[in-house]
């Protein structure tokens, strides 16, 4: 288990701080319930009796982080699923994400802590509207965020995640027109990127949202030396895109930060990952964009659900096969590709 510094399976550092003291770059962790340690170690021994692995999104609370056996970004998570011989798979993130795992790997058993941690943006697009729009586009190639139902990813030619949009979209035919769904600002970011003609479905995140450009300004003057770092599904139209040192995906971040020399960064992106940050980094500072830029829905996995996940075999993931097997098309076409 990783606790107090100690480097777990994925080589992730993690300091987290227990009593609530302040660490090393000056921000005071929230004190965990007393008795998260005992839970954490029950964690560790039912993951052996289950054979189960414990994959979890950069955004996922601290806790949870510190018992999985890897963290990381959409594109990293579909991956691990897909290598992993485990028979189970803890899938702690949200629903979109878990069932792309289930698809990669039908002889797998995956859970999530909790059947309703949806996301927003996916729920702003039903196959039906793609149906429409294509009637309405007949060559063009629907390209969809890897933020989608299944069924909204049967409908597709292409899947995207943020890390290999731009790879995917310049594989694709240049006089080929282009339908993305669901993200209208990843979809303004890779349309600006690649110069190609894109329409945009109006789709956005509520987390990503609640970071206005008012407050990036203000920081920006507070922390001159700061590197600003933001995560494409902000609102790249404003014109925080252009003043944005690097534009990345969650993991792109971590990345780009553990070679960096720089000191202090804005983070604009879900202030889940500011744990996996501080913990790596705890000689940095971390200022996130935006106090308000949480998901509620990744944080109705709770460490306790987690558990109870694992003790119940609850909450299997599962897609039907009919679906499957046309949303794997997309999928496996981004995974060629990059
Ligand atoms: P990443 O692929 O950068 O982790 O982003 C996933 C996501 O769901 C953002 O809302």
């Amino acid at each position: 288990m990783a606790t107090n510094g100690h480097t777990n399976g994925n080589g992730h550092t993690n300091g987290h701080n227990s009593n609530g003291h302040a660490n090393g770059n000056g921000h005071t962790a929230l004190a965990e319930p007393p008795h998260y340690a005992l839970l954490k170690e029950k964690i560790v021994i039912l993951k052996q009796e289950r054979q189960a692995v414990i994959l979890a999104h950069n955004y996922q609370e601290g806790a949870i982080q510190d018992v999985a056996d890897f963290v990381g970004d959409s594109l990293g998570l579909a991956r691990k699923a897909q290598a992993t011989d485990a028979k189970v798979i803890l899938f702690c993130g949200v629903h979109f994400m878990a069932e792309t795992a289930a698809m990669l790997c039908p002889e797998k058993t995956v859970l999530i802590p909790d059947l309703a941690a949806g996301c927003s943006l996916a729920d702003m697009i039903i196959p039906e509207q793609i149906k429409t729009w294509r009637a309405k586009h007949p060559d063009g190639v629907v390209v969809c965020y890897v933020n989608t139902s299944a069924a909204v990813k049967a409908e597709c030619d292409y899947c995207v995640t943020s890390t290999n949009g731009v790879k995917v979209i310049e594989h694709i035919p240049a006089d080929k027109e282009i339908l993305f769904v669901p993200d209208y600002y990843l979809g303004s970011y890779l349309k600006a990127k690649t110069k190609r003609k894109i329409h945009l479905w109006k789709g956005y995140c509520p987390a990503h949202a609640a970071i206005l450009p008012e407050q990036v300004d203000r920081l920006r003057e507070q922390h001159a030396e700061a590197k600003f770092l933001m995560h494409p599904e902000c609102g790249c139209t404003t014109k925080q895109m252009h003043l944005a040192d690097e534009v990345l995906s969650t993991e792109g971040m971590v990345q780009y930060i553990n070679r960096s020399p720089a000191k202090e960064f804005i983070i604009a992106t879900e202030n889940g990952l500011l744990h996996r940050l501080r913990t790596q980094h705890p000689e940095k500072q971390f200022y996130p964009a935006s106090e308000h830029a949480s998901c509620h829905h990744m944080q109705r996995n709770t460490l306790e659900k987690a558990f109870m996940s694992l003790v119940r075999m609850e909450h299997v993931v599962t897609v039907d096969p009919a679906i499957a097997e046309r949303a794997l098309i997309p999928i496996q076409r981004m995974l060629d590709i990059a």
